[in-house]
Formats: structure tokens, C-alpha cells, sequence
């Protein structure tokens, strides 16, 4: 008999019930559609990734209803003691989104897990990097406009410690795509692409990633840092 594979969120009930969710309750009382939440199957991604390459320290940019942050935090805190804080940065935590990320961090005891950065990127990026802080994986689902994700690869690239990985949200997304364009053709040196078939999937799924991911189709794209990634400042440019 086939047996039904493991989902990542088996062991994580509080979770799956808040995936499951449609809607959540901000601290005002309003309702949120739960439409910003990453897919199961990039949660499932970095469940992988991180259990695997087990990070010291992790970044994301984009914290929303939270989904990806509980990820993280769970991770630190079943993984390091005293576990470090993963830091989120979201510039509409408790205004747009009327804290239901804290809500639901608090609900499971991880916020003092989580710093977030209430902050737009392009503020608290610099803010990091002139702290010197430095990340062994980073999540970058913030804004998903062109100029906006390019400066957040921008900094992600000089925050990642040498081997960090970088992990994209939205591929498909033209912005997106426009920036994992411009890393591919101009990068490649210092960034090489991870076949993300090896992570998070199935044996049955994993033929169909691979051909999706080919075509530039897939959902999530990582990139390993390789080196300091360093360039020289007349660098010949590739068009994109
Ligand atoms: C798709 S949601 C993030 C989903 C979340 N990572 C998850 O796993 O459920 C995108 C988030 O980016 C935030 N955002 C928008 N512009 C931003 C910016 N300039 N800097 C950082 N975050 C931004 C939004 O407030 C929103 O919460």
C-alpha cells in the first residue's frame, strides 16, 4: 500500500490549522483574507533547506500573517540553544496588516524569537549591514516591485555570509523575474542556482519541477553566494 507522504506541518498542528485558515482576525478586530500567505509549498521549501543546511542566523523581507516567520522561528528554537532571533522585516506589521504576525507568533510563544524591523527594506537592509550583521539564509518576499527587489538583492548579497543562500519568492513574477534575470546573466560567478527538485518535494513531483524550472517556471528560485561575490567596478554588463 502507497503511504500517504509526510507533510512538513505534521509536527507543527498550530500551523497547518493557520494555513487552513481563509481569513484571520487583526488586534483591531478586522478580517484579513489569508491571500498573502506563501504557498505550502515554499513554506515546505524553507522547512527543507534550513533543516538541511541548518542556518545560523536567517533574514526575510515580508513577514505578512506571519507563515514563513513561525517557519523560522520553530526552526531556531528546536535547533539552537538559546535560540538566536530570526529577523523580519515588514514595514506594515501593525498598521496594514493590524498585527495578526505578531498575533499569531505570540499565540505560539515564538515572538521573542522574531525581531522584526518595522521598516521599509531599503531603510532596514543598509540599517543591518552598517550593524554588521550577516545572514546564512535569506528570504526575500517583501514588495514585489522591480526596483524593490532589486535593491533588496542588492544588500541580501552583501549581507549573506560567504555559502548564505538566497531564496525568491514570486519567480514568475515579471519584476521578479527581471532581477533573477539580471543575477543569472550577470552574476553567475558569485551566485549559482540551486536545483530546488532536491528540496521539499516528492519523487512523483520532482520530473514536473524540473521541467518547470527550466522554463523559469516555478515559484521559488535560490541562489548559493559564492565567494564575497565581490565585483570589480568596470565589470563588463550582460544585457538581461
Ligand atoms: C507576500 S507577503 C509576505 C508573506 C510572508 N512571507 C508569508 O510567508 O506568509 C509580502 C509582504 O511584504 C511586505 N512589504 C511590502 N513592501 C515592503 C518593503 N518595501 N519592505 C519590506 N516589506 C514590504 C508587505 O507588507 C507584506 O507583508
Amino acid at each position: 500500500m502507497k503511504q500517504a507522504s509526510k507533510s512538513f506541518t505534521d509536527n507543527d498542528p498550530v500551523l497547518h490549522s493557520l494555513l487552513s485558515q481563509s481569513s484571520y482576525t487583526g488586534r483591531t478586530g478586522k478580517e484579513h483574507s489569508s491571500t498573502a500567505n506563501s504557498t505550502e509549498n515554499n513554506l515546505r521549501i524553507i522547512y527543507d533547506f534550513i533543516e538541511r543546511e541548518k542556518p545560523s542566523n536567517t533574514l526575510e523581507i515580508g513577514m505578512a500573517f506571519a507563515m514563513s516567520s513561525l517557519v523560522f522561528a520553530r526552526y531556531h528554537e528546536r535547533k539552537h540553544s538559546p535560540p538566536p532571533p530570526h529577523v523580519a522585516i515588514d514595514p506594515f506589521q501593525t498598521t496594514h496588516w493590524d498585527s495578526i504576525g505578531l498575533i499569531h507568533l505570540e499565540q505560539v510563544g515564538l515572538k521573542e524569537r522574531v525581531t522584526l524591523m518595522e521598516e521599509y527594506s531599503c531603510i532596514a537592509l543598509p540599517n543591518l549591514m552598517q550593524n554588521k550583521k550577516k545572514f546564512d539564509f535569506i528570504y526575500v518576499d517583501g514588495s514585489h516591485i522591480f526596483e524593490d527587489v532589486f535593491v533588496d538583492f542588492y544588500y541580501s548579497s552583501r549581507l549573506l555570509n560567504e555559502n548564505g543562500i538566497i531564496l525568491f519568492d514570486d519567480s514568475t513574477d515579471k519584476h521578479v523575474r527581471k532581477v533573477l534575470q539580471f543575477i543569472k546573466k550577470n552574476m553567475s560567478e558569485h551566485f549559482q542556482q540551486i536545483d530546488l527538485s532536491a528540496y521539499g518535494l516528492n519523487p512523483e513531483k520532482k520530473i514536473r519541477y524540473n521541467v518547470a524550472q527550466r522554463l523559469g517556471k516555478t515559484q521559488a528560485t535560490a541562489f548559493r553566494k559564492i565567494g564575497s561575490a565581490k565585483r570589480d567596478w568596470n565589470v563588463k554588463f550582460v544585457e538581461f
